[in-house]
């Protein structure tokens, strides 16, 4: 297929980026709570957005081979199923497993809408200039930047189908409030005919799991560092980037992968525009990202608790990573939006 016309669509702006990505008052108890912690959107700047697109194609990191495995295998299968007449990839980073179903789509039904949403404008326009060079009239591409809920709103409302999806282990990365809210959220936004495509890791051997978070690329503890140099750039706080190293364990408890910033000396931090002054002691960890890892039931019966019911699932053979397509029950636990008004 190629290029019809070479006109980048502009990308919808919902919110000022600095603001998306910090609020003052959190910032300040994160980091000075036992733990001290780090907002993980901290990490998305534009150079980590590129660490992690890198990271996706180094061989430790089983994750996005698996998930690019299962989309050759099942595209054609999910849009069969679905038959999108438009695509909102949430969190959408490079856009470049995406493109899978995409291709998918155009092939079946010769056009498709693509909207695809990020805090990170430079990913959103690096994937979309490919994509616009790549497919033409056949693609129309609605870009936009912001928070998850923000961008299911703005979504163009269409007659047909659309299929939401939330790739990358980005479900992994949410707290259990954050993923009540976005699943309540999305639910109530979507009409009978949309789907809801979800990737998720699955608990594995520990070995596994930590291999992936320590690339030999160090591109994980380069993206986690990316959290300090926004501080020292944004807040004027002068953390000794180069006296950090990065840690990742899986702690069974949690059933996380967490990725903790060491420093190897002590350290008196002031961050001015934050009106603090930190302590940093030497080994003292900081904790700077965390990646849940699911058991298949218990993630089926948690999402059906918000009204999604699985339409199919798509495992690889070692059960290591699920995506899980789902439709809108009819019902949602009334305990559960109790409890989370
Ligand atoms: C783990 S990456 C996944 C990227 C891509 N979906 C993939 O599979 O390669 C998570 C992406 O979500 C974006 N993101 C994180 N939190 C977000 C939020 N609250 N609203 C919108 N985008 C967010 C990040 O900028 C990043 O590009």
């Amino acid at each position: 297929m190629q290029a019809q016309h070479e006109t980048h669509p502009e990308i919808a702006k919902l919110s000022d980026i600095r603001a998306m990505l910090t609020d003052d008052a959190l910032l300040s108890k994160l980091l000075t709570s036992v733990p001290k912690k780090l907002p993980s959107t901290l990490s998305y700047t534009e150079e980590g957005s590129q660490y992690f697109a890198e990271l996706c194609h180094q061989p430790e990191y089983y994750p996005a081979h698996v998930e690019r495995r299962l989309l050759k295998t099942h595209s054609a299968n999910i849009i069969d199923y679905v038959k999108p007449s438009q695509i909102v990839d949430l969190g959408c980073g490079s856009m470049e497993k995406t493109q899978l179903l995409i291709h998918e789509a155009i092939k079946k039904h010769n056009h498709i809408n693509f909207v695809p949403c990020d805090i990170d404008p430079n990913i959103i326009q690096t994937g979309i200039s490919k994509l616009n060079y790549f497919y033409g009239n056949e693609l129309s591409i609605y870009p936009v930047q912001g928070l998850f809920e923000e961008c299911i709103s703005w979504s163009p409302k269409i007659d047909g189908s659309t299929l939401f999806t939330f790739m990358g282990l980005t479900y992994g990365n949410m707290t259990h409030e954050e993923r009540d809210s976005f699943l309540r959220f999305l639910r109530t936004s979507m009409n009978g005919d949309d789907y809801f495509l979800l990737s998720v890791d699955l608990v594995k051997d520990r070995a596994t799991m930590e291999n992936a978070y320590q690339d030999t690329n160090g591109l994980v503890a380069k993206s986690m560092l990316e959290s300090l140099k926004f501080l020292n750039a944004f807040y004027d706080a002068d953390f000794l980037l180069d006296q950090f190293y990065h840690l990742a364990q899986y702690e069974p408890d949690r059933r996380c992968i967490v990725e903790y910033l060491v420093s190897r000396c002590h350290q008196s931090v002031e961050i001015p525009k934050l009106g603090l002054s930190i302590e940093i002691q030497e080994q003292e960890r900081i904790e700077a990202e965390f990646s849940e890892k699911f058991l298949f039931e218990d993630l089926i019966s948690d999402l059906s608790r918000w009204g999604f019911c699985p339409a199919q699932t798509y495992t690889d053979v070692d059960m290591q990573y699920a995506m899980i397509l789902l439709h809108r029950g009819r019902q949602v636990d009334a305990n559960a939006l109790r409890s989370a008004a």
